[in-house]
């Protein structure tokens, strides 16, 4: 028998394990940060009383994303994924949410289709080693006071405002952002964040390709020699020109897909989504 309940702090080993069996760069700092974002928005699937499949809500006002649908692989093919989806839906409908994202993989997209999502655009996760090789960009990086120039940008490009979810990143690790400014007009930002695999570049965003360049310069420097991960949008032609130059591979697609109202965001100033989770 399926049963759903709410997650808890409890049950992030749970996450951990599933998303260490799904290959997932997450860190538990990732599932805590969704807890403390959506308490009431997290849930467990249990089957015959085992914990067996998770999944995350997090609500931006009218927008919302689901993330984290992960069923442990002897529990697939049952339904679990189906149920949780659904449950989260309804929780969200509840919530006055108008629209309801999710970055899919090509495992999850059939399950969300029959579920109402219909597929918006592609994003592809590109993986290499950061070079050192010097930026020609002459662009002064700037680091913000508290974000919220940054988060009010992020606004206009990805139509969703997502203040309380970059402002948490930010204040978990300040020294892991910064902006381009034209004059006192914030243009561009950029952060990092660690994973298991790999340092995930992104959320970052930009007006003018120049500033974007920038930023993912900036983002490599400090992972210099590391592993890293970007999710960039296959419609933002400037930022998949700018990986290959730096010889990053295509590792997986991402189909982001919505039920609902669709969202006026401008992909093309996009540079790399915040991975999967929250667009
Ligand atoms: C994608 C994933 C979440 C699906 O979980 P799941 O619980 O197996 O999903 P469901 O059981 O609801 O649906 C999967 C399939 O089982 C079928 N199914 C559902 N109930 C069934 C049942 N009682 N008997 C037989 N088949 C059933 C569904 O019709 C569906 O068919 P499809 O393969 O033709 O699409 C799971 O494969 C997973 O965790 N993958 C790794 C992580 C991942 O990619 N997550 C998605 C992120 S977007």
């Amino acid at each position: 028998m399926i049963q759903l309940r709410r997650m808890t702090i409890d049950d992030v080993s749970l996450g951990m394990r599933l998303k260490e069996q799904a290959g997932w760069n997450q860190i538990e700092a990732d599932w805590r940060r969704f807890l403390a974002l959506e308490p009431d928005g997290c849930f467990v699937a249990e089957l015959d009383g085992k914990p067996v499949a998770t999944t995350t809500t997090c609500v931006f006002g009218s927008v919302a994303w689901i993330a984290m649908v992960l069923v442990d692989k002897p529990a697939r093919h049952q339904g679990i994924a189906t149920r949780l989806v659904e449950h989260a839906v309804q929780f969200l409908e509840g919530r006055a949410v108008q629209t309801v994202r999710l970055d899919a993989t090509p495992l999850g997209r059939p399950v969300y289709e029959r579920l109402g999502f219909v597929a918006e655009c592609d994003l592809v996760r590109l993986q290499g080693t950061a070079s050192t090789s010097r930026s020609d960009q002459t662009i002064a990086l700037n680091v913000p006071d508290d974000f919220s120039a940054a988060a009010e940008l992020d606004r206009q490009i990805t139509g969703t405002d997502r203040h309380r979810l970059l402002k948490a990143m930010f204040r978990e690790q300040p020294d892991a952002a910064r902006a381009v400014l034209d004059g006192s007009r914030t243009i561009g930002y950029a952060m990092l964040r660690a994973g298991s695999q790999a340092t995930q570049v992104g959320p970052a965003a930009a007006l003018t390709t120049d500033a974007g360049c920038a930023l993912m310069d900036w983002a490599f420097q400090q992972c210099d020699g590391q592993s890293v991960f970007v999710d960039v949008p296959c419609d933002n032609q400037p930022a998949i020109d700018w990986a290959n130059g730096k010889g990053l591979e295509t590792q997986r697609p991402f189909t982001r897909m919505y039920r609902g109202r669709p969202v006026q965001d401008q992909v093309v100033h996009l540079w790399a989504s915040s991975g999967p989770e929250k667009g």
